[in-house]
This record gives structure tokens, C-alpha cells and sequence, in this order.
């Protein structure tokens, strides 16, 4: 039987042909502390094997770094990105609650909770109570478990209760079904999305690592028996609920992620569906327009 010293080095050398020899090393380092500190973590060639199979190294070590956050990642919850980290560190520059002033947020398609938990993280204890909403039974837990993670308390949908903490709210429900608003209390102050947004055609073309291990659903942006499929439907649905009466305050927030080339499309299904005409679009740091912030 080989030893695990030989065994390393042949998947590493395999590693190398796959990714490089760059990334493979920085990944290798990362696996081997993976392997080090956690003591329930899989043996290091077990980790590479699973590396080389084309699963994301993020599910295989267990977390992602987002913001100064280290989250649970867990098979079929998106992982999240570096592009929506980034969004969401300027959207937390850009307000200032305070205890005083408090602002509650609405986190539609919250995955690992990663937007809603950072904004709680940064911003000063009792100002900020959030809600994150999604359809995924999986993708609640997780973000229940980040929560506790981040040592950002739960706290009732319907609880108005003057908090001393910043507060997070996990709630599972289907966008499309009103009725998931019944358990959230409007108005927001901020909306946040980064929703399922690739078009069928792309979503044919991404590679195994993301289509064999990350949720259809999360990615997914016009859901079966949707009439269109130029992968903006979720935008469609979001911009019919800013429009409700009561959903926003003047001034309110909204932020939403989008998908490459779609930002024109949604900052005119924001002014023309939702009637929010001060808009204006974020770029991400590989200078493609990835989030349409609008005002109330
Ligand atoms: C692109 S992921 C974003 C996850 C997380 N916010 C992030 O940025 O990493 C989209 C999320 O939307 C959720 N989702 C898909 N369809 C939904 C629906 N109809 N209602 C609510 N959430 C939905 C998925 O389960 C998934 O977690």
C-alpha cells in the first residue's frame, strides 16, 4: 500500500496538471491546515482526491472567508463570491445606523446568509435587525448555523423588541408566494438580492464544479414554467414587491445583485415596475457592472 507521503504527491501532481501550479499550491496549503486544525476533517488525500473530482474547494474545507466573516459552506447552498463580498463592504460603508437610528434589512435568496450576517457583523450592536428569506430548507439551516457562527442572535419574525444585539431573522419561503410577506414586517430600510440570475443557455455551459455541487435553484434565474428566459425573472418578481404599498420608506435602500451585461435591463425593471427612479449601478473589482442600488 502506498504511504500518504506518496500519495500526496502524486494527487499533487495531478492537482498541478488540473489547476496550475499556483492555485494548486495555495490550495494545497489551505487543505493541509484544513487537515491540521479541524480534527473531524478528512485526510489530506482524501481531500485531494475530492479536489481532483472537480468539487469546490470551498465545500471540501468546510468555510469561506466572506469579509472578515469565516462562513459554513455546505453542498447544494451557493458558495458565496467574492464580487458579492465585495458589494455588500461598500453597501455597509455607504449607511451608518445606530442604536438611536436602526435600520432593518430584507435579504431576499439569502443562501449561507453571507450579506444580511456581514451587514449585522459590521455595523454597531442594536442597530440593525435583519431578515434573510429563502426557499431552501438547506440554505435556512445554514444560515442559522452562520448566525450562531457569528454570534449574531436569532431573534422572531414578529418581535419588535428593542434589541441590545444586532439581530438576524431566518425565514423559509417562496418568493413567489405572498404569503411569505406575512411573516416579515415591513417597511425596510434596506433590501438586499443577489438572486438566481443565469440564463438557461449559460447555465448549460458552467463547469461541473458548480453544476454537480451547487443548488440548480440558486442559479437557475428563470424557474420552470417561467414566460421568459432572459434570466431576469426573480427581478421581475422583486420589483412587483417594492412596489406594494408599505414595502419601502422614503429613502430606503435597495441593492441587487446582477449577472453580467443584465445590470441596463434591471436598473429599467427597477424604474419602471417599482417606480424607483434614482438609480445608479456599482461595478465589481474586475470592472463589470454587477449591482443596480436604487433610492426611495
Ligand atoms: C445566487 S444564490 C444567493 C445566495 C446568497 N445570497 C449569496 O449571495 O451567496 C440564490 C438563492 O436564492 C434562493 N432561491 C431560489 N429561488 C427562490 C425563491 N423562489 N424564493 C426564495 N429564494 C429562492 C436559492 O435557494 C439560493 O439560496
Amino acid at each position: 500500500m502506498r504511504s500518504d507521503g506518496t500519495a500526496v504527491k502524486q494527487l499533487f501532481t495531478s492537482l498541478v496538471s488540473s489547476l496550475g501550479r499556483e492555485t494548486a499550491t495555495r490550495e494545497l496549503k489551505w487543505m493541509k491546515s484544513a487537515a491540521l486544525i479541524a480534527s473531524h476533517s478528512p485526510t489530506l488525500p482524501a481531500m485531494l482526491q475530492r479536489r481532483l473530482s472537480g468539487e469546490p474547494l470551498q465545500y471540501i474545507l468546510g468555510t469561506t472567508p466572506f469579509g472578515p466573516l469565516d462562513l459554513l459552506t455546505r453542498p447544494p447552498t451557493l458558495i458565496p463570491r467574492p464580487e458579492t463580498e465585495h458589494w455588500t463592504l461598500q453597501l455597509a460603508d455607504l449607511l451608518t445606523p445606530t442604536p438611536a437610528r436602526p435600520l432593518t434589512v430584507l435579504d431576499l435568496c439569502t443562501g449561507t446568509g453571507c450579506i444580511p450576517l456581514l451587514l449585522c457583523h459590521l455595523w454597531p450592536p442594536g442597530s440593525t435587525r435583519a431578515y434573510g428569506v429563502d426557499i431552501s430548507q438547506d440554505a435556512i439551516r445554514l444560515a442559522t448555523d452562520n448566525a450562531a457562527r457569528c454570534n449574531i442572535p436569532l431573534s422572531h419574525a414578529s418581535s419588535l423588541a428593542p434589541y441590545s444585539q444586532n439581530v438576524f431573522i431566518p425565514v423559509l419561503g417562496d418568493l413567489r408566494n405572498p404569503d411569505v410577506f406575512k411573516r416579515v414586517l415591513p417597511p425596510f430600510d434596506v433590501i438586499t438580492a443577489n438572486p438566481p440570475y443565469i440564463p438557461k443557455r449559460e447555465y448549460d455551459e458552467l463547469p461541473i464544479s458548480v453544476k454537480n455541487y451547487e443548488d440548480p435553484a440558486a442559479l437557475l434565474g428563470d424557474p420552470p414554467g417561467s414566460e421568459e428566459q432572459d434570466g431576469l425573472t426573480f427581478y421581475r418578481l422583486i420589483a412587483q414587491l417594492l412596489a406594494q404599498k408599505g414595502m419601502l420608506r422614503e429613502g430606503s435602500i435597495v441593492a441587487l445583485e446582477v449577472g453580467q451585461g443584465q445590470a441596463d435591463a434591471v436598473e429599467a425593471i427597477l424604474q419602471q415596475s417599482a417606480g424607483l427612479r434614482k438609480t445608479q449601478v456599482w461595478k465589481d473589482p474586475w470592472n463589470v457592472k454587477r449591482v443596480v442600488l436604487a433610492r426611495a
